[in-house]
């Protein structure tokens, strides 16, 4: 629908589009009562004008927070045991065979094995890894994301730590996690995990005292947004093995420039921004937007109301 076919109506629930000031006014002027954004931020709509039209605005916060949960999981998995190093290796050509005329043309031995363990085996070349089992997991934001983040690795039996002064400690301990001090948390875990939004007051966050504070052997993993790290101090962290290596999706500028050196780093993993989107998402936001609708129908208290953030 266009924005003047949505003149006259009660209800409206966007996806991607944009509704500046302008198209509010028009909308409240002509009656909308119920303005829903069916995504994680409604950063498509002018949140202050959609307030002073005295509407609340729902929207879906958390809808991808299973999608996310997972590809963090994926990425922590991928960093213990130097998956994708090992993976890309192989299509690069590295500890692949000779060619073969017949590839189907092999011996009939059930047990093939690579071998043997010297110093051209891929274990030496790419490291051994290490099992999640038993480490300990560092959850920077116990929002949506980092308690499912925390869920799916207590699953794993790792030791889950969260920092989130704005959780209470009650609140984290349910879950089975612990709630720590930053400094704790960044002391003790084999995995910092961010899941910050970003704010003023978090927005470089991650900085060079964060690190200093990290074991020289932990890794990173953001899959939240890029600047709540601040990009010189990790490029320098890295490359100062002041941590053993990170994985990210998410970058200071999207795409990420093609001479970004995290490219290049054997213990960086890098993803285009892929953690948040999966066939499943739409889904997650209908039933949520679905909820509302029916709440603001029954004149009842609505749960996803988006309130203004500093
Ligand atoms: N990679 C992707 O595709 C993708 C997809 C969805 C969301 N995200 C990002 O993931 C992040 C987390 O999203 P969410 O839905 O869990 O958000 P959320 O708002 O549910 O949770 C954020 C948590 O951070 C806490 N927090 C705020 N300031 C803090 C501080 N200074 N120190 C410690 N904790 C603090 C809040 O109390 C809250 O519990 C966001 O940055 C979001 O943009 C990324």
């Amino acid at each position: 629908m266009t924005r003047n076919e949505c003149k006259n109506h009660e209800l409206v629930v966007l996806g991607d589009e944009y509704a500046g000031t302008e198209t509010i006014q028009l909308w409240a002027d002509t009656g909308m009562k119920f303005i829903g954004v069916a995504k994680g931020t409604p950063s498509t709509v002018d949140c202050n004008a959609i307030a002073e039209a005295g509407i609340q605005l729902s929207y879906t916060p958390g809808r991808n927070r299973v999608a996310v949960a997972e590809y963090t999981i994926g990425l922590m998995i991928a960093v213990a045991r130097n998956i994708t190093l090992s993976c890309t290796g192989l299509s690069r050509g590295e500890h692949v065979g000779a060619p073969m005329d017949d590839i189907y043309d092999v011996p009939d031995i059930k047990n093939v094995t690579f071998g043997p363990l010297d110093a051209k085996h891929p274990f030496m070349d790419y490291g051994i890894g290490f099992e999640l089992y038993g480490k300990k997991l560092g959850i920077a934001g116990y929002g949506a994301i980092g308690r499912e983040v925390a869920t799916r690795a207590l699953a794993l039996g790792m030791d889950v730590s969260a920092y989130d002064p704005y959780i209470s400690e009650d609140r984290i301990r349910i879950d089975g996690v612990k709630p720590a001090s930053l400094d704790d948390m960044l002391r003790e875990s084999d995995i910092v995990s961010i899941h910050l939004p970003v704010l003023p007051s978090t927005k470089g966050m991650v900085n060079r005292e964060w690190f200093q504070k990290m074991k020289p052997t932990a890794y990173l993993i953001n899959t939240a947004r890029a600047a709540v790290i601040d990009q010189k101090d990790f490029v320098e962290a890295l490359l100062d093995k002041r941590i053993a290596g990170a994985a990210l999706d998410v970058y200071w500028k999207e795409p990420v420039p093609a001479n970004h050196p995290v490219l290049k780093m054997r213990n960086v993993i890098c993803t285009p921004h892929m953690a948040g989107l999966t066939t499943d998402v739409d889904s997650w936001s209908g039933v949520m937007m679905g909820e509302e609708i029916l709440a603001y129908l029954k004149n009842e208290p609505r749960k996803y109301i988006w309130k203004i953030r500093s």
